[in-house]
């Protein structure tokens, strides 16, 4: 497999780092760059020495969105053959918890790879916004659906149609952040959130995170249904009998994955 040179992977103990890494365009995001995110985010989710998974950018961008001049000359035509977007589908099939750890600008399809992670921790300089119609276009990952779902219709029509940019407070006022950090920590926060997670019993981490999703899917009856069965599966697992055990016993649990 050739070495990625769009990202930077690292591991902090069972927490994957994905660092976005083409700061001489503010981290836009072109076919490689996803490719290469994509791949990197399966092999953590894959791997068991891992936990969980943090995405970031650098201190000015996390991304500015999708690369406006690979797809400058693009027709209709070319656009749906090249399907550039569906790469950013493959973010919902990890299992594993993914944090966004977002400083400076996160515009348009950046913002965008931000709400489709799990949980996202905002420096105080994140600038958040979905500037497609100065472009002519609209948003194409999320930015009309997963964002009016977060923030509302009303703060959404002012993002989409006016470029209304939210500053890290705002985002977390709005429920697209969980926390705003100085800038100097954002990255170190974002770790250590995705260490908590990733010390946790696996399978109830993964099977949360898929219920947690399936809310935006389903009717309520059937996610309570679908909550329900998943809670009396999970009875299955030497973890479930761990957890008990251990609160019974008055000691830490270990987790074994099982
Ligand atoms: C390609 C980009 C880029 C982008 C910045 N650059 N954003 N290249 N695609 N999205 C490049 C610039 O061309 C420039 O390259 C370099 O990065 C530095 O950017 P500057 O503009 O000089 O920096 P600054 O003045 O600090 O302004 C920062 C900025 C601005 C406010 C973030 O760059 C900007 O508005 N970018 C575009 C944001 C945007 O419209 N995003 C939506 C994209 S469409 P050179 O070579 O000149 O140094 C989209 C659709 C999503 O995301 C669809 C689903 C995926």
């Amino acid at each position: 497999m050739t070495e990625p040179n769009t990202i930077l992977v690292e591991t902090h103990g069972r927490v994957g780092l994905v660092r976005l890494n083409r700061p001489e365009a503010m981290n836009a995001i072109n076919s490689q760059l996803i490719e290469e995110l994509m791949s990197a985010l399966e092999a953590f989710d894959s791997n068991s020495a891992i936990g969980a998974m943090v995405v970031t950018g650098n201190e000015k961008a996390f991304a500015a969105g999708a690369d406006i001049k690979e797809m400058v000359d693009a027709s209709a035509a070319d656009m749906h053959a090249r399907d550039h977007i569906a790469p950013f589908d493959r973010i919902l099939k990890i299992r594993k918890p993914v944090i966004a750890a977002v400083s400076g600008w996160c515009l348009g399809g950046g913002s965008e790879l931000a709400l489709s992670c799990d949980m996202l921790i905002a420096s105080e300089t994140a600038k958040f916004g979905q500037p497609e119609i100065n472009l002519g276009v609209i948003p194409g990952a999320g930015g009309t659906q997963r964002l009016t779902r977060a923030v509302g219709k009303t703060l959404a029509m002012e993002m989409v149609l006016n470029n209304r940019t939210l500053n890290a407070q705002e985002a977390v006022q709005f429920g697209i952040a969980n926390h705003v950090v100085p800038a100097e920590r954002y990255l170190e926060e974002a770790l250590a959130l995705a260490a908590e997670l990733a010390a946790r019993a696996p399978l109830a981490l993964q099977a949360a995170k898929q219920m947690v999703n399936h809310a935006f899917e389903s009717s309520l009856t059937d996610g309570l249904a679908e909550e329900r069965r998943t809670f009396y599966d999970l009875f299955d697992t030497r973890d479930q009998k761990e957890g008990m055990r251990a609160f019974a016993e008055k000691r830490k649990a270990e987790w074994k994955g099982e």
